[in-house]
């Protein structure tokens, strides 16, 4: 099959009118990566897409595969396949006809057509409903056709835009799981978007967090998640306490600032000024049991409220300044935390994060 394609897009901006969807956006695919752009509603990742695919053109910058400027290149002449939200099938072809769709405008052989097909409509697990219209296939069903039908002229990149958001959770964890599998055994360049952000980081070999129309941050789901870059995609990424510092600096091989009455730290972070935020996700937080151990911060604070969530309590607390924290601890350690009681909070040191104080706070919106 074809190699999978690597695409670098530099600078890329799309303008509608005076508005700009994309401001000066650069960002490099790597070919075989599964690539995913997380972000939320309007910030920016269909249209990107588009422009990858062909469909729009930038309003500057350019794209490059393998060192070959494609910017002007039709979506055509690029041919990477395409998953669009929803199910997008031509609803008066049967299965069968609907994958075998792109092979015949490539006026393939027709024992080509035919041999392909099969091969594909087994690899997505449709053996038995070649025959039916896609009036008759669940949404699961109509999403492995669709998915079928990018893959069967074995593209060299796959875009995939929001391809589970008709889907219910059962059936969106199944799919997840299929185009894993796919992208494992294709080998090919897969580009997917959502805006769910366990499903990116769940699914990627990196993902891109896209705000107003720009890359804030490009990495492994462990480093965005981990040591996000600033506040936004920290946020974004999923639950987060963050305690802003006060008069931050070094402290042996670390940082250290003051919080309320006592003093916490973390690892150094170059850039991250005296008025950092010291941010913690609340599962490497824990109720202290009197002793604190060498490496780890320690706080006092009110708990507010306790949800027993069956395996696991989310605690709501906070501190004696006012600031909010939020824990989720197994349930057999929250038995001992009760609205209105006191508690010490204890996590190490090397799992808190500074980040630049200020910056954009992502919209709660944004979380599901
Ligand atoms: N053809 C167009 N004309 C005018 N504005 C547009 C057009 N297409 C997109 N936009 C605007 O560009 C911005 C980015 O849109 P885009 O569809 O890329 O967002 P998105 O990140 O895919 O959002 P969602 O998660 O809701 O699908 C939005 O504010 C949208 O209104
Ligand atoms: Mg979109």
């Amino acid at each position: 099959m074809t190699a999978p394609a690597d695409v670098t897009a530099t600078g890329i901006t799309k303008s509608f009118g005076t508005f700009r969807a994309l401001k000066d956006l650069s960002l490099t695919i790597e070919g075989g990566e599964f690539l995913t752009l997380l972000g939320p509603s309007g910030s920016g990742k269909t249209t990107f897409l588009m422009i990858l695919a062909g469909f729009e053109a930038p309003t500057k910058g350019r794209l490059s595969r393998g060192g070959t400027d494609i910017t002007t290149l039709s979506a055509e002449e690029r041919a990477f396949g395409m998953v669009f939200q929803g199910y997008a099938l031509f609803p008066h072809m049967t299965v069968a006809q609907n994958i075998a769709f792109p092979l015949v405008v490539r006026r393939r052989p027709k024992a080509e057509i035919a041999a392909r097909v099969a091969r594909m409509v087994e690899r997505v697990g449709l053996a038995g409903h070649e025959g039916k219209l896609p009036a008759k296939l669940s949404g699961g069903q109509q999403q492995r056709v669709a998915l079928a039908r990018a893959l069967v002229f074995e593209p060299a990149m796959l875009l995939l835009d929001e391809p589970f958001s008709a889907l219910d959770k059962h059936l969106r964890g199944l799919m997840q799981e299929e185009v894993r599998r796919l992208h494992r055994e294709f080998g090919t360049t897969f580009v997917f978007v959502t805006h769910d952000q366990s499903e990116a980081l769940s699914l990627s070999s990196r993902v891109a967090i896209f705000n107003h129309g720009e890359v804030l941050q490009v990495g492994t789901p462990k480093t965005v998640y981990e040591r996000p870059e600033n506040r936004f995609v920290a946020e974004f990424l999923g639950e987060i306490n963050m305690l802003p510092l006060q008069g931050v600096g070094p402290d042996g091989a670390g940082a250290a600032g003051r919080f309320e009455d006592g003093a916490l730290s973390a690892p150094a972070r170059a850039g991250a000024g005296p008025n950092a935020v010291l941010a913690i996700r609340p599962e490497h937080m824990h109720l202290a049991n009197g002793h604190i151990a060498e490496g780890e911060n320690a706080l006092f604070a009110r708990v507010t409220a306790a949800t027993y969530l069956g395996p696991a309590t989310r605690l709501q607390l906070a501190t004696p300044g006012g600031t909010p924290l939020t824990l989720t601890l197994p349930s057999t350690d929250a038995a001992r935390a009760e609205p209105g009681g006191e508690v010490r909070v204890a996590w190490p040191k090397d799992k808190g994060f500074l980040l630049p104080g200020g910056g954009e706070p992502a919209l709660p919106a944004a979380l599901p």
